[in-house]
Protein backbone atom coordinates (compact mmCIF):
# COMPACT_ATOMS: atom_id res chain seq x y z
CA UNK A 1 0.00 0.00 0.00
CA UNK A 2 1.36 3.21 -0.87
CA UNK A 3 1.71 5.97 1.92
CA UNK A 4 -0.09 3.89 4.45
CA UNK A 5 0.08 0.54 6.46
CA UNK A 6 -2.59 -2.27 5.81
CA UNK A 7 -5.83 -1.70 7.74
CA UNK A 8 -6.07 -4.87 10.01
CA UNK A 9 -9.71 -6.53 9.70
CA UNK A 10 -10.50 -8.57 12.82
CA UNK A 11 -13.02 -11.46 11.53
CA UNK A 12 -15.43 -12.94 13.87
CA UNK A 13 -17.42 -15.85 13.25
CA UNK A 14 -18.61 -19.23 14.53
CA UNK A 15 -20.17 -18.76 17.65
CA UNK A 16 -22.30 -20.09 20.43
CA UNK A 17 -25.59 -20.28 17.92
CA UNK A 18 -27.68 -22.63 16.36
CA UNK A 19 -26.25 -20.92 12.80
CA UNK A 20 -22.79 -21.74 13.80
CA UNK A 21 -22.05 -23.72 10.59
CA UNK A 22 -23.58 -21.07 8.51
CA UNK A 23 -20.94 -18.49 9.99
CA UNK A 24 -17.95 -20.77 9.33
CA UNK A 25 -19.05 -20.96 5.55
CA UNK A 26 -19.59 -16.65 5.29
CA UNK A 27 -16.13 -15.88 6.77
CA UNK A 28 -14.64 -18.16 4.53
CA UNK A 29 -15.92 -16.75 1.57
CA UNK A 30 -15.37 -12.96 3.27
CA UNK A 31 -11.73 -14.31 4.14
CA UNK A 32 -10.84 -15.09 0.66
CA UNK A 33 -12.23 -11.56 -0.46
CA UNK A 34 -10.23 -9.77 1.71
CA UNK A 35 -7.21 -11.73 0.64
CA UNK A 36 -7.79 -11.35 -3.13
CA UNK A 37 -5.20 -9.56 -5.57
CA UNK A 38 -7.10 -6.49 -5.26
CA UNK A 39 -7.15 -6.43 -1.43
CA UNK A 40 -4.25 -8.00 -0.05
CA UNK A 41 -2.52 -5.03 -0.60
CA UNK A 42 -4.40 -2.92 1.72
CA UNK A 43 -5.93 -5.11 4.64
CA UNK A 44 -4.31 -8.05 6.21
CA UNK A 45 -6.70 -10.27 7.98
CA UNK A 46 -7.11 -11.60 11.24
CA UNK A 47 -9.39 -13.70 12.50
CA UNK A 48 -11.12 -14.95 15.85
CA UNK A 49 -13.21 -18.14 15.91
CA UNK A 50 -16.03 -18.58 18.47
CA UNK A 51 -16.54 -22.47 19.48
CA UNK A 52 -19.94 -23.29 20.22
CA UNK A 53 -19.36 -22.90 23.98
CA UNK A 54 -18.88 -19.22 23.38
CA UNK A 55 -14.76 -19.18 23.81
CA UNK A 56 -12.90 -17.24 21.62
CA UNK A 57 -10.08 -19.40 19.69
CA UNK A 58 -6.30 -17.75 18.75
CA UNK A 59 -5.98 -15.78 15.08
CA UNK A 60 -3.37 -19.10 14.08
CA UNK A 61 -6.28 -21.76 14.68
CA UNK A 62 -9.02 -19.79 13.67
CA UNK A 63 -7.26 -19.81 10.22
CA UNK A 64 -7.21 -22.92 9.69
CA UNK A 65 -10.62 -24.01 10.29
CA UNK A 66 -11.23 -20.94 7.17
CA UNK A 67 -8.71 -22.39 4.97
CA UNK A 68 -9.43 -26.05 5.92
CA UNK A 69 -5.91 -26.39 7.48
CA UNK A 70 -7.28 -28.62 9.90
CA UNK A 71 -10.09 -30.39 8.00
CA UNK A 72 -7.76 -33.82 7.90
CA UNK A 73 -6.90 -34.13 11.43
CA UNK A 74 -10.37 -35.42 12.82
CA UNK A 75 -8.94 -35.72 16.24
CA UNK A 76 -7.66 -32.00 16.13
CA UNK A 77 -10.44 -30.34 15.22
CA UNK A 78 -12.68 -32.25 17.73
CA UNK A 79 -10.19 -30.79 20.09
CA UNK A 80 -10.62 -26.91 18.70
CA UNK A 81 -14.00 -27.44 18.47
CA UNK A 82 -14.76 -28.02 22.39
CA UNK A 83 -11.98 -26.04 23.49
CA UNK A 84 -13.00 -24.63 26.90
CA UNK A 85 -11.62 -21.75 28.35
CA UNK A 86 -12.07 -20.22 32.35
CA UNK A 87 -12.47 -16.97 30.68
CA UNK A 88 -13.81 -16.87 27.56
CA UNK A 89 -11.40 -14.06 25.73
CA UNK A 90 -7.82 -15.91 27.61
CA UNK A 91 -4.83 -15.38 25.31
CA UNK A 92 -6.58 -13.41 22.85
CA UNK A 93 -5.10 -10.26 21.55
CA UNK A 94 -7.21 -7.75 19.98
CA UNK A 95 -5.29 -4.28 19.81
CA UNK A 96 -3.97 -4.17 16.62
CA UNK A 97 -7.47 -4.09 15.20
CA UNK A 98 -8.67 -1.20 12.94
CA UNK A 99 -12.02 -2.99 12.04
CA UNK A 100 -14.08 -5.74 13.13
CA UNK A 101 -15.97 -8.04 11.08
CA UNK A 102 -18.24 -9.92 12.94
CA UNK A 103 -20.07 -12.80 10.71
CA UNK A 104 -22.10 -13.99 13.75
CA UNK A 105 -25.40 -15.16 12.74
CA UNK A 106 -28.28 -15.25 15.02
CA UNK A 107 -27.56 -15.79 18.68
CA UNK A 108 -24.79 -14.41 20.51
CA UNK A 109 -23.79 -12.14 17.95
CA UNK A 110 -26.38 -10.53 15.37
CA UNK A 111 -29.09 -10.25 18.43
CA UNK A 112 -26.17 -7.01 19.30
CA UNK A 113 -24.41 -8.84 21.71
CA UNK A 114 -21.10 -8.43 19.67
CA UNK A 115 -22.00 -5.26 18.66
CA UNK A 116 -21.89 -4.37 22.48
CA UNK A 117 -19.08 -6.44 23.33
CA UNK A 118 -16.80 -4.60 20.49
CA UNK A 119 -17.83 -1.30 21.71
CA UNK A 120 -15.65 -2.12 24.37
CA UNK A 121 -12.87 -2.43 21.95
CA UNK A 122 -13.36 1.27 20.60
CA UNK A 123 -13.13 0.52 16.86
CA UNK A 124 -15.29 0.39 14.38
CA UNK A 125 -17.21 -2.63 13.04
CA UNK A 126 -18.73 -3.90 9.87
CA UNK A 127 -23.13 -3.50 10.33
CA UNK A 128 -24.86 -1.24 12.61
CA UNK A 129 -25.06 -0.82 16.35
CA UNK A 130 -26.25 -2.48 19.37
CA UNK A 131 -30.22 -1.48 19.11
CA UNK A 132 -30.64 -2.22 15.17
CA UNK A 133 -28.88 -5.61 15.29
CA UNK A 134 -31.20 -6.36 18.52
CA UNK A 135 -34.62 -5.57 17.15
CA UNK A 136 -33.66 -7.12 13.76
CA UNK A 137 -33.11 -10.25 15.32
CA UNK A 138 -36.64 -10.03 17.60
CA UNK A 139 -39.22 -10.67 15.41
CA UNK A 140 -41.41 -9.89 18.03
CA UNK A 141 -40.36 -5.89 18.05
CA UNK A 142 -39.31 -6.04 14.75
CA UNK A 143 -42.94 -6.34 13.22
CA UNK A 144 -44.54 -4.51 15.95
CA UNK A 145 -42.18 -1.31 15.18
CA UNK A 146 -43.41 -2.21 11.27
CA UNK A 147 -47.07 -2.32 12.31
CA UNK A 148 -46.80 1.23 14.45
CA UNK A 149 -45.45 2.49 10.82
CA UNK A 150 -48.29 1.04 8.68
CA UNK A 151 -45.50 -0.84 6.92
CA UNK A 152 -47.16 -3.59 5.55
CA UNK A 153 -46.87 -7.10 6.89
CA UNK A 154 -48.85 -10.59 6.82
CA UNK A 155 -51.17 -10.83 9.97
CA UNK A 156 -49.85 -12.55 13.02
CA UNK A 157 -50.67 -12.72 16.74
CA UNK A 158 -47.54 -12.88 19.61
CA UNK A 159 -47.61 -14.58 22.78
CA UNK A 160 -44.87 -14.16 25.01
CA UNK A 161 -43.55 -15.65 28.31
CA UNK A 162 -46.76 -17.78 28.36
CA UNK A 163 -46.51 -21.59 30.49
CA UNK A 164 -47.05 -24.02 27.85
CA UNK A 165 -46.60 -26.83 30.43
CA UNK A 166 -50.20 -25.42 31.61
CA UNK A 167 -53.15 -27.05 29.56
CA UNK A 168 -55.27 -23.95 30.54
CA UNK A 169 -52.88 -21.80 28.53
CA UNK A 170 -52.25 -24.09 26.04
CA UNK A 171 -55.98 -24.07 25.36
CA UNK A 172 -56.42 -20.00 25.78
CA UNK A 173 -53.64 -19.87 23.01
CA UNK A 174 -54.73 -22.19 20.38
CA UNK A 175 -58.41 -20.44 20.72
CA UNK A 176 -56.70 -17.48 20.22
CA UNK A 177 -54.84 -18.41 17.06
CA UNK A 178 -58.39 -20.58 15.46
CA UNK A 179 -60.15 -16.89 15.92
CA UNK A 180 -57.77 -14.59 14.73
CA UNK A 181 -55.69 -16.80 11.53
CA UNK A 182 -56.85 -18.72 9.19
CA UNK A 183 -54.67 -21.73 8.21
CA UNK A 184 -52.04 -21.97 7.03
CA UNK A 185 -50.29 -20.52 9.85
CA UNK A 186 -46.08 -20.32 10.32
CA UNK A 187 -45.04 -20.58 14.24
CA UNK A 188 -41.98 -19.17 14.90
CA UNK A 189 -39.43 -18.82 17.51
CA UNK A 190 -39.13 -14.53 18.10
CA UNK A 191 -35.31 -15.21 18.35
CA UNK A 192 -34.24 -17.50 15.66
CA UNK A 193 -32.83 -17.97 12.37
CA UNK A 194 -32.13 -19.68 8.90
CA UNK A 195 -35.69 -21.31 9.17
CA UNK A 196 -35.12 -23.03 12.67
CA UNK A 197 -37.87 -23.58 15.00
CA UNK A 198 -39.89 -22.49 12.78
CA UNK A 199 -43.04 -24.89 11.48
CA UNK A 200 -45.92 -24.45 8.69
CA UNK A 201 -49.25 -25.73 10.22
CA UNK A 202 -52.15 -26.95 8.45
CA UNK A 203 -54.65 -27.63 10.76
CA UNK A 204 -55.40 -27.43 14.57
CA UNK A 205 -54.07 -30.57 15.76
CA UNK A 206 -50.69 -29.97 14.45
CA UNK A 207 -50.62 -26.55 16.85
CA UNK A 208 -49.47 -28.02 19.68
CA UNK A 209 -46.24 -29.31 18.33
CA UNK A 210 -45.33 -26.28 16.68
CA UNK A 211 -45.96 -24.11 19.59
CA UNK A 212 -43.01 -26.49 21.58
CA UNK A 213 -40.75 -26.55 19.36
CA UNK A 214 -40.70 -22.71 18.59
CA UNK A 215 -40.94 -22.47 22.69
CA UNK A 216 -37.44 -24.53 23.26
CA UNK A 217 -35.76 -21.95 21.51
CA UNK A 218 -37.41 -18.91 22.64
CA UNK A 219 -40.74 -18.51 24.81
CA UNK A 220 -41.94 -15.40 23.30
CA UNK A 221 -43.39 -17.04 19.98
CA UNK A 222 -45.11 -15.54 16.93
CA UNK A 223 -47.93 -17.02 14.69
CA UNK A 224 -48.52 -15.84 11.23
CA UNK A 225 -50.34 -16.33 8.74
CA UNK A 226 -48.72 -18.27 6.04
CA UNK A 227 -49.93 -17.25 2.41
CA UNK A 228 -48.54 -18.31 -0.88
CA UNK A 229 -45.60 -15.97 -1.75
CA UNK A 230 -42.35 -15.21 -4.02
CA UNK A 231 -39.68 -14.11 -2.14
CA UNK A 232 -38.21 -11.62 -2.93
CA UNK A 233 -34.93 -9.76 -1.26
CA UNK A 234 -32.79 -6.66 -1.51
CA UNK A 235 -29.50 -5.70 0.06
CA UNK A 236 -28.60 -2.55 1.79
CA UNK A 237 -25.61 -0.86 2.42
CA UNK A 238 -24.35 2.93 3.77
CA UNK A 239 -25.20 5.06 6.35
CA UNK A 240 -26.04 8.29 6.49
CA UNK A 241 -27.02 7.14 3.27
CA UNK A 242 -28.51 3.72 2.47
CA UNK A 243 -28.41 2.46 -1.13
CA UNK A 244 -30.13 -0.37 -2.28
CA UNK A 245 -28.81 -3.54 -4.29
CA UNK A 246 -30.88 -4.87 -7.25
CA UNK A 247 -33.83 -7.16 -5.95
CA UNK A 248 -33.22 -10.86 -6.05
CA UNK A 249 -36.08 -13.62 -5.61
CA UNK A 250 -35.23 -17.04 -4.55
CA UNK A 251 -36.90 -20.78 -6.08
CA UNK A 252 -36.24 -22.99 -4.25
CA UNK A 253 -38.38 -27.10 -4.56
CA UNK A 254 -39.96 -27.14 -0.85
CA UNK A 255 -42.67 -26.55 0.25
CA UNK A 256 -41.25 -23.15 2.02
CA UNK A 257 -37.92 -21.86 2.99
CA UNK A 258 -36.60 -24.09 5.28
CA UNK A 259 -33.27 -24.63 6.53
CA UNK A 260 -32.51 -27.37 4.44
CA UNK A 261 -33.84 -26.00 1.20
CA UNK A 262 -31.96 -22.57 2.30
CA UNK A 263 -28.53 -24.89 2.83
CA UNK A 264 -28.50 -28.16 1.10
CA UNK A 265 -30.27 -27.68 -2.36
CA UNK A 266 -29.80 -25.88 -5.68
CA UNK A 267 -32.17 -23.15 -5.24
CA UNK A 268 -32.45 -20.74 -8.01
CA UNK A 269 -31.56 -17.15 -7.36
CA UNK A 270 -33.25 -14.79 -10.26
CA UNK A 271 -31.53 -11.16 -10.03
CA UNK A 272 -33.46 -8.55 -11.26
CA UNK A 273 -36.25 -10.48 -10.16
CA UNK A 274 -39.09 -10.21 -12.81
CA UNK A 275 -41.05 -7.89 -11.14
CA UNK A 276 -42.76 -4.50 -12.57
CA UNK A 277 -40.50 -1.33 -12.01
CA UNK A 278 -42.88 0.29 -9.53
CA UNK A 279 -43.48 -2.97 -7.64
CA UNK A 280 -39.30 -2.97 -7.77
CA UNK A 281 -39.47 0.62 -6.59
CA UNK A 282 -42.22 0.39 -3.73
CA UNK A 283 -39.86 -2.44 -2.23
CA UNK A 284 -36.61 -0.66 -2.35
CA UNK A 285 -38.25 2.41 -0.11
CA UNK A 286 -40.03 0.27 2.08
CA UNK A 287 -36.32 -1.34 2.09
CA UNK A 288 -34.88 1.70 3.45
CA UNK A 289 -37.93 2.91 5.39
CA UNK A 290 -37.57 -0.38 7.45
CA UNK A 291 -33.98 0.10 8.27
CA UNK A 292 -34.26 3.56 9.20
CA UNK A 293 -37.27 2.56 11.80
CA UNK A 294 -34.72 -0.14 13.35
CA UNK A 295 -31.59 2.42 13.09
CA UNK A 296 -30.13 -0.57 11.26
CA UNK A 297 -27.15 0.77 8.62
CA UNK A 298 -23.72 -0.10 7.40
CA UNK A 299 -25.11 -3.69 5.53
CA UNK A 300 -28.20 -5.70 5.89
CA UNK A 301 -30.69 -7.75 3.85
CA UNK A 302 -34.49 -6.88 3.74
CA UNK A 303 -36.77 -9.67 3.04
CA UNK A 304 -39.91 -9.64 1.28
CA UNK A 305 -42.70 -11.71 0.51
CA UNK A 306 -44.90 -11.24 -2.72
CA UNK A 307 -48.19 -12.50 -2.55
CA UNK A 308 -49.32 -14.44 -5.89
CA UNK A 309 -52.59 -13.42 -6.04
CA UNK A 310 -52.76 -10.43 -5.26
CA UNK A 311 -48.97 -8.81 -5.91
CA UNK A 312 -49.47 -7.42 -2.64
CA UNK A 313 -46.04 -6.40 -1.13
CA UNK A 314 -45.31 -7.68 2.80
CA UNK A 315 -42.41 -6.75 4.37
CA UNK A 316 -40.94 -10.18 6.39
CA UNK A 317 -37.72 -9.21 8.31
CA UNK A 318 -34.46 -7.67 8.05
CA UNK A 319 -31.13 -9.54 8.73
CA UNK A 320 -28.67 -7.22 10.01
CA UNK A 321 -25.69 -9.92 9.17
CA UNK A 322 -26.74 -11.36 6.38
CA UNK A 323 -25.59 -14.79 4.77
CA UNK A 324 -22.49 -14.15 3.10
CA UNK A 325 -21.36 -17.87 1.66
CA UNK A 326 -20.83 -17.94 -1.65
CA UNK A 327 -24.37 -18.67 -2.41
CA UNK A 328 -25.80 -16.81 -0.65
CA UNK A 329 -28.43 -13.61 -2.10
CA UNK A 330 -26.42 -11.00 -0.13
CA UNK A 331 -22.95 -10.68 -2.22
CA UNK A 332 -25.30 -11.94 -5.01
CA UNK A 333 -27.29 -8.95 -5.02
CA UNK A 334 -24.62 -6.48 -4.80
CA UNK A 335 -22.27 -7.86 -7.38
CA UNK A 336 -25.77 -8.00 -9.84
CA UNK A 337 -25.28 -4.14 -8.50
CA UNK A 338 -21.68 -3.50 -10.05
CA UNK A 339 -19.78 -4.78 -6.88
CA UNK A 340 -17.91 -7.86 -6.42
CA UNK A 341 -17.52 -9.19 -3.42
CA UNK A 342 -13.76 -8.23 -3.45
CA UNK A 343 -15.15 -4.59 -4.06
CA UNK A 344 -18.43 -5.28 -1.55
CA UNK A 345 -16.18 -6.27 1.11
CA UNK A 346 -14.16 -3.04 0.84
CA UNK A 347 -16.87 -1.05 0.61
CA UNK A 348 -18.00 -2.31 4.01
CA UNK A 349 -14.86 -1.34 5.79
CA UNK A 350 -15.04 2.18 4.29
CA UNK A 351 -18.90 2.51 5.04
CA UNK A 352 -18.01 1.32 8.90
CA UNK A 353 -15.05 4.35 8.65
CA UNK A 354 -17.55 6.61 7.08
CA UNK A 355 -15.47 7.03 4.57
N1 LIG B 1 -46.36 -15.77 6.76
C1 LIG B 1 -45.70 -16.57 5.91
N2 LIG B 1 -46.28 -16.95 4.72
C2 LIG B 1 -45.64 -17.77 3.87
N3 LIG B 1 -44.41 -18.27 4.10
C3 LIG B 1 -43.79 -17.94 5.25
C4 LIG B 1 -44.41 -17.06 6.21
N4 LIG B 1 -43.57 -16.90 7.24
C5 LIG B 1 -42.48 -17.64 6.95
N5 LIG B 1 -42.61 -18.27 5.78
C6 LIG B 1 -41.61 -19.18 5.19
O1 LIG B 1 -40.64 -19.51 6.19
C7 LIG B 1 -39.35 -18.99 5.83
C8 LIG B 1 -38.61 -18.56 7.08
O2 LIG B 1 -39.31 -17.57 7.79
P1 LIG B 1 -38.62 -16.27 8.36
O3 LIG B 1 -39.61 -15.54 9.16
O4 LIG B 1 -37.98 -15.53 7.25
O5 LIG B 1 -37.53 -16.88 9.36
P2 LIG B 1 -35.93 -16.84 9.42
O6 LIG B 1 -35.58 -15.61 10.19
O7 LIG B 1 -35.54 -18.06 10.14
O8 LIG B 1 -35.43 -16.77 7.99
C9 LIG B 1 -39.66 -17.87 4.86
O9 LIG B 1 -38.58 -17.59 4.03
C10 LIG B 1 -40.86 -18.46 4.10
O10 LIG B 1 -40.47 -19.46 3.16
MG1 LIG C 1 -36.00 -15.35 6.60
Amino acid sequence: MIGGKKKCIGLIFGGNSNEHEVSISSAKTVYEAFNSERNKELYIVKTFYINKYGDWLDSDISEKILIGGIEKNKTKKQEIFNQKKINFLDGITFQNIDVWFPLLHGFNGEDGSIHGLLRFTKKPLVGCGIIGSALGMDKILMKTIFSNLKLPQVNYVVFQNKDLNDKDVKNEIIDEILKKLNFPIFVKPSNSGSSLGISKVTNESEILQALEKAWEIDPRILIEEGLEVREIECGIIGNSKLLTSEIGEVHYESDWYDYDSKYYSNNKIIIPAEIDSKITKEIKDIAIKSCRALNIFGFARVDFFLEKSSNKILLNEINTIPGFTKNSMFPMLWEASGLKIEQLVAKLVDISLDL
